[in-house]
């Protein structure tokens, strides 16, 4: 079983902390290490893993390769994007590599952003989805929702295959808030993880199904590729000519053989600064506080500071406040989705 770490996303809403040079999957957020090392020595310490495969930004490819070795991982294949082509084609990548040497390939796909709180569910779950994925399902990771959350892939499970996986019989890629409500009041439907296991050979066979073009790119885009140090580069030209699209929306929605696995191993995928506090160690006031702060009849809010930088807040609740040496973000609990709303018109403003 080969790990495919994808890394290629920018985090935009945990900004100002994450950014385009440092964005959220490499930044120490939450627990030891950054998110990408946890997920990397979580992939390693899985039985008969073999060397990761990971797909970044080819930005990043010193950050990559130096917290590769910060973490003691070796061996790993570092596939470097020119530019965001979104998750199917990233897959698909790591897909003609893992075959370049095993036809048979099974990949455990997994984002490089996520925070897993008892990683021996985790491993039990990759145990049980294993005989599914080798018979050619694509096998989902199915979270129990607690929300509504429109950011999700949601997951209607039907018959099982075997004691523990079960066939998807609809899947649902980040529905609107009143069909995701709808869902949770259904009861039967499950988040998807965004980890996939699956072998390598039916990923691409769906591919060729339901985006073939973007497959015939990514084969083209793959053959293009050279060796560079440590990392496999992707030429730009070709790779701009890849559609650009998700696993979800290109596969999952669509194909025959997905199947779901449910887990329940205190899953988080750290999307904003909302999904931090909610995983984080809050205090007896519901304050999750980083750095140095003074929180005075303050509820329910996330204070973080860097360096020496003192953040005092006093009479407030449900906020956020994250300061770093250049910008200061204030927002409320609620509205942290739309911190991505910053970047964008600061790009615009450039
Ligand atoms: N290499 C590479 N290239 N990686 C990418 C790219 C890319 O172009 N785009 C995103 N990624 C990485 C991100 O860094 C992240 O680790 C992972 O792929 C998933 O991308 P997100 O952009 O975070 O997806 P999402 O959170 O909106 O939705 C997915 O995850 C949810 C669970 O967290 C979907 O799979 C949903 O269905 C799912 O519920
Ligand atoms: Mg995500």
């Amino acid at each position: 079983m080969i790990p495919l770490i994808l890394s290629g996303g920018s985090g935009t809403r945990l900004w100002p902390v994450s950014r385009r040079n440092l964005p959220k999957q490499f930044l120490a957020l939450s627990g030891d290490g950054t998110l990408f090392q946890q997920t990397v020595q979580r992939a390693e310490q899985l039985p008969d893993a073999a060397p990761p495969i990971v797909v970044a930004s080819e930005d990043h490819r010193f950050l990559v390769a130096d917290q590769l070795l910060d973490a003691g991982v070796e061996g790993a294949a570092i596939i470097l994007e020119p530019l965001p082509r979104n998750t199917a084609p990233a897959i698909a990548l790591g897909a003609l590599k893992a075959m370049a040497s095993d036809a048979d390939a099974v990949l455990l796909v997994l984002p490089a952003d996520h925070l897993i709180g008892d990683p021996a569910s985790f491993r039990n779950a990759v145990a049980r989805a294993r005989p599914a994925a080798q018979q050619g399902w694509l096998v989902t990771f199915g979270i129990r929702p607690d929300r509504p959350d429109t950011g999700f892939g949601y997951i209607r499970r039907a018959d099982p295959i075997d004691a523990h996986t079960y066939r998807v019989g609809r899947f649902v890629e980040k529905p609107d808030l009143a069909t995701a409500q709808s869902y949770l009041a259904d009861g039967g439907y499950e988040w998807n993880s965004g980890m996939f296991l699956f072998k390598a050979s039916r990923y691409l066979q769906e591919l060729q199904q339901h985006a073939p073009a973007m497959l015939a790119a990514a084969r083209e885009a793959f053959a293009s590729a050279r060796a560079d140090l440590d990392f496999i580069r992707i030429d730009r030209d070709a790779f701009a000519r890849v559609p650009e699209n998700s696993i979800d929306y290109a596969v999952m929605e669509k194909t025959a053989h997905a199947a779901v696995v449910p887990v329940d191993c205190a899953w988080s995928d750290i999307g904003s600064w909302s999904a931090l506090w909610l995983a984080g160690t809050r205090d007896a006031d519901g304050n999750l506080r980083e750095g140095d702060t003074v929180a005075m009849n303050t509820r329910n809010s996330l204070l973080r500071s860097h360096a020496r930088h003192l953040v005092a807040t006093v009479g407030v609740e449900d906020l956020i406040v994250v300061t770093t040496p250049d910008a200061t973000l204030v927002a409320h609990r609620d509205a942290a989705q739309d911190v991505k709303r910053v970047v964008d018109e600061l790009k615009a403003s450039g």
